[in-house]
């Protein structure tokens, strides 16, 4: 196993948070109150319209129009804020080349990850669905890293080789595969500790802490789902093995994939027109 802080390549050079996660953060560990929360965010007007931009989409798939940071802190809560704000950040800070990577491609996988995950997880509440969407969203961020830190790495991997891209050889080309690479972003940026969980283990469920073992492997199952229907596209086609415990923990009787799968295809299919947008 490579050791992360010892790793020599650009990969461990990654931007730092935008200011304004950074703030967040501060104020979410000194447990400030919804006013301060919102009186930040409605500092940065771009931000303030893409969290709403965000909240209002079928993404979220809230019936009421949601018109202010305040409602949305009062509808969706802090914590789905924060991972709203941090979503676009990533999706600022990480946006790269279309000649080094497709980006509607990968925001297509990702969204659809995201997308397929709340509906799996719909018995378990919304506030579990709000953080899956987002953990599905953002589970292949460490891709991004690559192709943003070391772009010519990157296209010789996953342009040139196509076949062999499995986690396996990422580890062994870049010094560590796209898991680790990305959960140093989600430790440097403070993400919540679910989707650094999730992020650091989506191909290797049963490796997550009992506290996060359902949400990774909803990730994990709808990220499976996403390469067999083949939605988007992050980079690589390989598949990760099938793992009947993840299967189990959602507690999903057969009977009723279909109509999940259908109803987030649906979803899917009206969020493809925010997709680059955000
Ligand atoms: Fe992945
Ligand atoms: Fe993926």
């Amino acid at each position: 196993m490579v050791d992360f802080q010892t790793a020599t390549s650009g990969l461990t050079d990654l931007p730092a948070a935008p200011v304004v996660v950074q703030k967040l953060h501060r104020l979410m560990s000194d447990e400030a109150g919804s006013a301060e929360i919102a009186k930040t965010v409605e500092s940065d007007a771009a931000l303030v319209a893409k969290i709403l931009k965000l909240v209002n989409s079928p993404f979220y798939g809230y019936s009421q129009e949601i018109s202010s940071v305040k409602d949305a802190i009062t509808i969706l809560g802090i914590d789905a804020i924060n991972q709203v704000i941090l979503s676009t950040a990533v999706f600022h800070s990480f946006s790269v080349s279309d000649r080094i990577l497709d980006m509607r491609l990968f925001w297509e996988h990702s969204f659809a990850v995201g997308i397929i995950a709340k509906h799996l997880s719909r018995g378990a509440g919304r506030d579990i669905q709000n953080d899956t969407l987002v953990a599905g969203l953002l589970h292949d961020i460490g891709r991004l890293v690559y192709a943003r830190c070391e772009p010519s790495m990157f296209t010789a991997f996953y342009v040139e080789r196509q076949t062999t891209t499995s986690i396996e050889n990422e580890a062994e080309f870049f010094g560590m595969d796209h898991q680790q690479v990305g959960a140093l972003l989600a430790k440097k940026w403070h993400f919540p500790e679910g989707i650094l969980s999730t992020v650091s283990n989506h191909h290797a469920p049963e490796r997550a802490g009992k506290e996060f073992r359902y949400m990774v492997s909803v990730v994990n199952i709808a990220d499976l789902l996403c390469h067999v229907m083949q939605i988007g596209c992050s980079a690589s086609s390989y598949v990760s093995e099938f793992f009947p415990s993840a299967w189990q923990i959602l507690k999903i009787e057969m009977g009723e994939i279909e109509e999940m799968l259908l109803a987030a295809l649906e979803e899917i299919d009206r969020s493809r027109n925010m997709l680059g947008t955000l």
